[in-house]
């Protein structure tokens, strides 16, 4: 989270006098709007706030009819709730190799795909943009779903459409660490009205009818769901947040810009697949060998770490998917279902070795968009001195 202040503190403490915290009821309706200015920012047709990122991703997957038999292909390298929420539908996440931009590598998912495969979920991993043409083209071909997993990279962009938009379904995610936040929080974003409608009925225990009438123009049928409806105040932060994302991604990608340029001569960064897409967040740094990378990351000033050594973004380090424990009960064990028997999950700790490889040699050095001249200037010469 980079900029937050007196604009959400205000924006809370209205909810609160209004004495309505819950979205339905017809107060100050934080939520509506929420939603309404997220379409209009994103250029969607539909949004849905809900709980977490992770929600908004397995929403988007039962919305585009996902479950059992199926098979959705996600990247090696992302955050272990992208393959978690494939299972929670019942499905198989088919592990995928990253390229050099750190984002999924379309030759491999070609390589995955199966006459079980059903989607593909491109992951915007520290806001670079991933190859969204190539994807698409792809998925046409074999008439594949794209669920896009934006959650690291809110209001990013490929080729000027919104990150999360492009695909069938995108989902975002507003926990502490990202673009923009509310604590905790996530978004669906999508134009396809049955999967909205889906979605919106799943994400809601079915039950947003009888609270305030919002499934009266529904044509699904009503199916049991989850719980992961938001409430007034993250909406209420949320709006004041969305506000500030274009801000914040212009500081972010100036920063970001300043310092690549005034290193272009002394280091090789990972190429992008849109650099005025991207994010901005990260400074990705290329180097030829894993000591190299470790030596500079761990310089003085340079405050760098190695996207190999990082927690649960790895899929060496799903330990319940590699274990093979997809769910609390044997029986809604997506790795146990006889539908799921014959899919492609023999997981192996080397089974995507070209994505150990680039992870190991890459390092990342996070930027502010509130970085001062001075603060810039330091990591400029941190960086050169490290070589
Ligand atoms: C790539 C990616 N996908 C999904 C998620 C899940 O988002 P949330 O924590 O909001 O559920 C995260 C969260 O860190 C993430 O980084």
């Amino acid at each position: 989270m980079f900029r937050i202040g007196k604009e959400e503190i205000k924006a809370v403490k209205q909810v609160i006098e209004s004495k309505d915290l819950f979205k339905c009821n017809g107060g100050l309706q934080e939520t509506m709007h929420c939603e309404q200015e997220m379409k209009e920012l994103f250029g969607a047709d539909n949004a849905i706030l809900m709980t977490s990122g992770k929600a908004a991703i397995i929403a988007a997957l039962v919305g585009c009819g996902i479950g059992p038999g199926d098979e959705v292909i996600v990247p090696g390298y992302t955050y272990i709730a992208s393959a978690m929420a494939v299972l929670a539908t019942g499905a198989i996440p088919v592990i995928a190799e990253i390229d050099e931009t750190c984002t999924i590598d379309v030759k491999d998912v070609e390589r995955k795909i199966s006459r079980h495969t059903k989607a593909i979920m491109p992951v915007n991993i520290q806001g670079f943009p991933c190859d969204m043409d190539a994807l698409m083209k792809l998925a046409k071909r074999h008439d594949l779903k794209i669920v896009e997993d934006a959650c690291q990279a809110d209001g990013g962009a490929y080729k000027g459409k919104r990150l999360g938009t492009i695909g069938d379904a995108g989902a975002l995610s507003f926990n502490q660490f990202k673009i923009i936040s509310a604590g905790e929080g996530g978004a669906l974003l999508t134009n396809n009205r049955t999967i909205y409608e889906r979605a919106f009925i799943y994400h809601d225990s079915s039950a947003v009818a009888y609270f305030g009438g919002q499934l009266d123009e529904i044509a699904e049928p009503q199916f049991c769901g989850v719980e992961y409806r938001t409430n007034e105040i993250a909406a209420a932060i949320l709006r004041e947040q969305l506000k500030k994302l274009d801000g914040i991604l212009h500081d972010l990608r100036k920063n970001k810009k300043k310092v690549m340029h005034a290193l272009k001569k002394d280091f090789r960064f990972i190429p992008s697949n849109d650099i005025n897409g991207d994010c901005g967040t990260t400074l990705a740094f290329a180097f030829d060998t894993e000591a190299q990378a470790r030596k500079f990351a761990a310089a003085a000033g340079v405050r760098g770490t190695l996207p190999i050594d990082t927690g649960k973004h790895v899929y060496t380090r799903w330990t319940p998917i590699l274990e093979k424990r997809g769910a609390f009960h044997p029986l809604m064990d997506p790795f146990k279902m006889d539908a799921n028997k014959h899919l492609n999950h023999n997981y192996t700790l080397d089974m995507c070795p070209k994505t150990l490889d680039i992870l190991a040699r890459t390092v990342y050095v996070g930027v502010n968009p509130d970085w001062s001249r001075a603060d810039i200037r330091n990591l400029i010469e941190a960086c050169k001195a490290a070589v």
